[in-house]
């Protein structure tokens, strides 16, 4: 409630217990640096700039961004029960809940750089400005809403009861000043940041929110292996990173029966994901590691190892002792390759970290060099049977800009699929399946198992009818949640991932409205991940099987926000970057409060059916095969749905012109 504090407060020193981000480079010029300044002081009464300029300085100075670290607030952060929260407006609680949940050191990445996940998808950009939001959050009414812009809390604005609480735009720029170093520049300016997708967007629930999805990712490649090769033993599984969404890997690659082996850099994110019980042994010798593979293969053991160290040399350690890898991919943050997103091989963490601050243009260049060696082994691997796939961090965009031997023979496309093309796009995002997820509001475990058991029956249910196209995907998502106790995946708030299509999510989301309705469990908020059939344009990613040409448009995202903002959403974003990098997507996804009315009930079908047939129907319109049965199937239950179908072409036809 406090917002800006009447009184400086005292200084923060730094604290070495929590994982901070890298020092940014200095990018700005004397000018701009001034800029920076003002546009920082301008949140405090000129009585406070002489000191706080100093210590902006100073700030900009160590960690090339102002992060205003002496604000931070003494209380704990953690997502509190909605009714704690003071207020006039539960859906604004219902916010409130979800941005401290971000800003959770057990669940953010950089949390005191108010940093969630990625390295650098923010919440705020400061913390002047997540002590504003909050005050106005507390301060708002159901007649207002409040206006995000790159963390910045633009105001509240007279709006009314079914519109958006919040509605946030994270990294929108004009698109010539979207690259890299604009995000650099622009975000030291403090005009603008990076929001991730659920960052920025207060939606992220910790790796729990990827696990599902790399799970189901994991297992359809196994099974993908199998069909082409009929082998049927146990497979190891090589990868890379343990950071906020990568740590989930090893955790699916238990769940997906494999031999996971996931090499990471940074001590303090193997030893997170430890202690979270997430990954099962630490191994930093690649001896050690290769005595342990075998053994595990001899054994017939799943088992998931973390590699402290970097991975090119596993991945050239496993070709030189001929170690087969059955799987191989990679989730280092390659979105964020210059500013420690990818650690090349050679340097130890805290000399890469300074080099990158010091010498900038040293570090791209053995960055580049790194990634020519991590995809020569990779291709070496390959030679011998091993299934690589892009796992939508931007590998093979990056490899292939660094100059490594990525490229397929027409030179256009990649070597190696990403997930979507061969995994997610067809089964998942074109049949409208996608990482719907929902949080108790409440905090309750207990409300969390009432909820679990809800969406299962609810999905039980719908299986005895489902067509065969999707039976595979229905048996997978009730395995998933029949297992999600048993899996203890709970990394700050009471929230849940489950898969679902648009008919699943609008029937799990009435039954919990109705078990609200009648008392037998608190508030539920809705979401999703942005990384989803609707959500993004991302043409190396979410939108890699779309093959008419249209991958590189953003009308889809585009439309979702607003389309979500007039159907009952409690709030929108929007965002420039998130999974692949700035300039590289545009993503946007929504939150929304059930409260166990009849206005609940009406928002969540209208706006879930609209949240995913958007994707289904523009993925139709690519000639998706998948997309054209669901849509078809979609208009058969809603008759008030008419989607514009695309008509094949006969090949013969074109083979006769003369083009
Ligand atoms: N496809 C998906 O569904 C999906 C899911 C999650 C993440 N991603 C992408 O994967 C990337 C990782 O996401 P994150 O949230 O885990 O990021 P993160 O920055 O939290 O984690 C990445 C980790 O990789 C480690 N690392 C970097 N270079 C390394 C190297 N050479 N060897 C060993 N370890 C190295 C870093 O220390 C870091 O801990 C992002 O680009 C993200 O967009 C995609």
């Amino acid at each position: 409630m406090e917002g800006v504090p009447k009184n400086i407060p005292i200084k923060k020193e730094i604290d070495p217990l929590i994982n901070h981000a890298p020092k940014r480079k200095d990018i700005l010029s004397k000018d701009e640096k001034i800029v920076a300044l003002k546009n920082a002081l301008r949140y405090f009464p000129s009585t406070q700039h002489k000191e706080l300029a100093l210590d902006f300085l100073a700030e900009l100075k160590e960690f090339g961004r102002i992060y205003m670290h002496r604000f931070r607030p003494d209380y704990e952060m953690f997502a509190r029960a909605i009714n704690d929260y003071p207020g006039k407006s539960l859906q604004a609680k219902a916010i409130m809940l979800m941005i401290q949940n971000n800003l959770d050191p057990a669940v953010a990445q950089h949390p005191h750089e108010l940093i969630t996940y990625g390295g650098n998808g923010s919440v705020f950009q400061n913390w002047i400005q997540y002590r504003l939001t909050m005050k106005y959050l507390a301060e708002m009414t159901d007649e207002q809403t409040l206006v995000m812009y790159s963390g910045h809390p633009m105001g509240l604005f007279p709006s009314h009861k079914n519109a958006p609480r919040v509605v946030v735009s994270n990294g929108m720029m004009i698109p010539n000043y979207s690259k890299p170093d604009d995000w650099e520049k622009f975000n030291a300016m403090g005009v603008t940041q990076f929001g991730q997708m659920t960052a920025g967007s207060y939606m992220y629930i910790g790796p729990q929110g990827i696990v599902h999805g790399t799970t189901i990712t994991v297992l359809n490649a196994i099974r993908r292996i199998e069909k082409k090769t009929g082998n049927n033993g146990r497979k190891l599984f090589l990868t890379a990173g343990l950071g906020g969404m990568s740590g989930a890997q090893p955790k699916a690659g238990n769940i997906a029966g494999v031999i996971t082996v996931c090499a990471e850099i940074n001590s303090k994110a193997v030893e997170t994901r430890h202690q979270q019980g997430w990954v099962d042994e630490i191994i930093q010798d690649l001896d050690a590691l290769c005595a342990r593979i075998l053994k595990a293969k001899a054994e017939n053991e799943v088992v998931s190892i973390a590699f402290l160290g970097n991975i090119v040399d596993v991945w050239e350690k496993f070709d030189s002792e001929n170690i087969f890898v059955d799987l191989g991919s990679d989730q280092t943050s390659l979105h964020n390759p210059w500013a420690g997103g990818y650690y090349p091989v050679g340097l130890t963490l805290e000399e890469a970290n300074e080099m990158m601050a010091v010498d900038a243009e040293k570090f791209k260049e053995l960055v580049q060099e790194s990634l020519r060696r991590h995809s020569n082994s990779i291709n070496k691997h390959t030679k011998k049977g091993t299934y690589f796939f892009d796992y939508g961090n931007a590998f093979l965009l990056e490899a292939s800009r660094a100059g490594a031997a990525v490229m397929a023979e027409n030179n256009i496309d990649f070597k190696y699929p990403s997930y979507i093309q061969d995994i997610l796009g067809p089964l998942c995002f074109d049949f409208g399946f996608g990482p719907f997820r929902w949080v108790c509001a409440s905090g309750n475990p207990d409300d969390l198992k009432k909820t679990d058991e809800i969406a299962c029956l609810v999905l039980e249910e719908m299986i005895k009818n489902s067509p065969s196209e999707i039976q595979e995907q229905m048996a997978d998502n009730i395995k998933w949640i029949k297992g999600a106790q048993e899996n203890k995946l709970v990394v700050g708030s009471q929230a849940r991932i489950l898969y679902a299509d648009a008919e699943g999510r609008m029937l799990i989301a009435d039954a919990f409205n109705k078990a609200i309705a009648k008392g037998e469990i608190g508030e539920i908020i809705l979401g999703r991940d942005h990384h989803d059939v609707s959500g993004t344009d991302s043409p190396y990613r979410e939108t890699s099987n779309i093959y008419d040409g249209s991958k590189f448009t953003a009308d889809m995202a585009i439309q979702n926000v607003i389309g979500d903002s007039f159907r009952g959403a409690t709030w929108v974003s929007i965002h420039n970057g998130g999974g692949v990098g700035w300039g590289e997507v545009i993503n946007g996804g929504f939150g929304m409060l059930l409260d166990g009315t009849l206005e609940a009930e009406k928002n969540l079908k209208m706006m879930l059916h609209w949240d995913v047939n958007n994707g289904v129907a523009r993925r139709n319109w690519a000639r998706n095969e998948n997309a054209v049965f669901a849509i078809k199937r979609a208009m058969e239950a809603e008759p008030l749905l008419k989607v514009t179908l695309a008509n094949e072409v006969d090949q013969a036809v074109l083979n006769g012109l003369n083009i």
